[in-house]
C-alpha cells in the first residue's frame, strides 16, 4: 500500500497559533490533546522543502514545493522513502507547551506514520481509522489537518471526529479548501478553522 501523506515543516503554523491563543483565552490548563493524521515527509527531502503555510510562499517556493512533492510521491510509490520525518507533532508540542498538556495522543491509520514518531517523546500513539471509529475517549483539544477530505468516507470521518471532542473542548480543523462543513449544532465556530463543542 502506497504511503499517503504529504506534509512539511510549518504547514499548519497559523492554525496552531490560532488554537493556542483561543485555548489560552478560554483558560485551558493541562488539556488532553489528540492529533489525527500527523503526516510525514521523506527524511532526506524534508530539508529541501520550503517551510510555512502554503499561502505565505512566494512563487519560487511554490515551484520548489511542487518539485519536492513530485519527487516524494515517486519515492513513496516505489517504497524507497527509508525513514520519515514527522514535523507536526513537534510543532504541536512547542506551540501548546504553554497549556501544559496532560496527554498528547497521535492517531493515524497508517502504522508507518506511527512508527516514524517513536522518538519524539509522545505520551501515546493510537492506530485508528477515523472513518471507522471515534477516539475511545474524547479529548479536550482535537487537531485534524488535511485528513478528512482525503479519507474514503469524509462524512463518516467528520462524524467520528466531532464525537471525539470532549464537551467544552476545541476542534482545530483544516480541510484544505474542500466543501466539508461543520453544521453539527453541538459546535460553535470561533474562527474559520476552529470550533468549540458547547454541549
Ligand atoms: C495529507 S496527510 C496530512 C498531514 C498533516 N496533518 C498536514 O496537514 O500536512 C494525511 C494523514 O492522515 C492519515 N490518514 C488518512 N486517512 C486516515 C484515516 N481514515 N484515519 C486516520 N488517519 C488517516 C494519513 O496516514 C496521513 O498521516
Amino acid at each position: 500500500m502506497k504511503l499517503k501523506s504529504t506534509t512539511w515543516k510549518g504547514r499548519n503554523r497559523t492554525r496552531l497559533f490560532e488554537l493556542r491563543d483561543a485555548a489560552l483565552s478560554l483558560g485551558f490548563r493541562h488539556p488532553t490533546i489528540a492529533d489525527i493524521g500527523a503526516g510525514g515527509i521523506t527524511f532526506f527531502l524534508s530539508g529541501l522543502h520550503p517551510e510555512g503555510p502554503k499561502e505565505e510562499m512566494v512563487r519560487s517556493q511554490k515551484v520548489q514545493r511542487f518539485l519536492i512533492r513530485f519527487a516524494d510521491d515517486i519515492i513513496r510509490k516505489f517504497g524507497l522513502y527509508g525513514s520519515l520525518t514527522v514535523h507536526e507533532i513537534r510543532e504541536i508540542k512547542e506551540a501548546l507547551a504553554c497549556l501544559s498538556p496532560s496527554e498528547i495522543v497521535v492517531v493515524d491509520k497508517d502504522p508507518r506514520l506511527l512508527r516514524a514518531i517513536r522518538d519524539v517523546g509522545i505520551t501515546q500513539r493510537l492506530r485508528l481509522d477515523i472513518c471507522v471509529s471515534r477516539l475511545p475517549e474524547p479529548k479536550d483539544i482535537v487537531i485534524c489537518y488535511n485528513v478528512i477530505q482525503v479519507t474514503e468516507d469524509p462524512n463518516r470521518a467528520l462524524e467520528n471526529l466531532l464525537d471525539s471532542v470532549a464537551d467544552g473542548g476545541l476542534l482545530s480543523l483544516e480541510t484544505n479548501g474542500s466543501s466539508i462543513e461543520v453544521s453539527d449544532r453541538r459546535y460553535k465556530r470561533l474562527r474559520p478553522c476552529l470550533y468549540r463543542k458547547i454541549s
